[in-house]
């Protein structure tokens, strides 16, 4: 169950080389990335820099086009496939909360654990716990439409981590909320993150996220940037929109 996944902790990220171009744009360039389990990284950087796809690439939502994306040693992809361990290994955190309008709270957090063949009765349970670690007991029968976007996005936090994953990928999770309302999702992930040793990975432009990181990588134009510990000032250094602005090859 849920508590289950401290004993695990959180997953190694390991990216040799990896590349993804769309069309003429160089998305992502020849990246190498090692991320210890349990690190908490934040990935920042222009719009259009390849944040969201190194998310992706390291999520497996896009495949490489060359190089490896490793997950505790294991390769993403194998081919064209996603190997089953990756489905319970990654949980993913949108900007827009992308939660079916028709269903639910609880159905919803529920959604991931029908892909991994669990019984109606503990998918039920596991939603219900999940729910009240992110405080929306009270909400598990509400659909989207009848949630504020802090919850909504909460929910979509319990979505995330209802298959115990031992990595989270977050993309701007609180891009879309007001400042109060972001404090407690970042509280709330920092718990949660404490709680299960998960390795998180977020992208993010808040600066409340770069003090709580342990390490900030700055994306330039589809590369990596100056790696540093947070808390130095790395995560708004002032030379990446000059680098930037010499090298258009990005639109945002
Ligand atoms: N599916 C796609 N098709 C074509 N171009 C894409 C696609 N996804 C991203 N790109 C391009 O790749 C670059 C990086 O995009 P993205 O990773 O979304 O950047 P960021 O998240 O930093 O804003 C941008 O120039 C974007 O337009
Ligand atoms: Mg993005």
């Amino acid at each position: 169950m849920v508590a289950g996944a401290a004993s695990t902790g959180g997953a190694e990220v390991v990216l040799h080389r990896v590349s993804k171009r769309y069309g003429k744009v160089i998305a992502v360039s020849d990246i190498d990335l090692h991320i210890s389990p349990g690190e908490f990284v934040l990935v920042s950087g222009r719009s259009g820099s390849g944040k969201s796809t190194l998310l992706n690439l390291i999520g497996g939502l896009e495949t490489p086009d060359t190089g490896e994306v490793l997950l505790d040693g294991a390769q993403v992809w194998r081919g064209r496939h996603l190997p089953e361990h990756r489905r319970t290994l990654v949980g993913f955190v949108f900007q827009h909360h992308l939660l079916l309008p028709v269903l639910s709270a609880r159905a919803n957090v529920e959604v991931p654990l029908i892909g991994a063949g669990v019984g109606r009765r503990e998918r039920a349970q596991r939603a219900l716990e999940l729910l009240e670690e992110v405080s929306l007991s009270d909400r598990a029968e509400h659909r989207p439409d009848q949630l504020s976007g802090g919850e909504r996005q909460r929910v979509a936090v319990a979505r995330a981590l209802v298959n115990e994953p031992r990595l989270l990928l977050a993309d701007e999770p609180t891009g879309a909320l007001d400042t109060a309302t972001a404090e407690r999702l970042l509280n709330l992930l920092a718990g949660i993150r404490e709680r299960h040793r998960t390795t998180v990975i977020m992208v993010s432009y808040d600066p409340l996220v770069g003090k709580r990181a342990d390490r900030t990588l700055q994306m330039i134009d589809g590369r990596l940037g100056a790696a540093a510990r947070s808390g130095d000032g790395a995560g708004t250094a002032p030379a990446t929109s000059r680098v930037r602005s010499e090298r258009p090859t990005t639109t945002a």
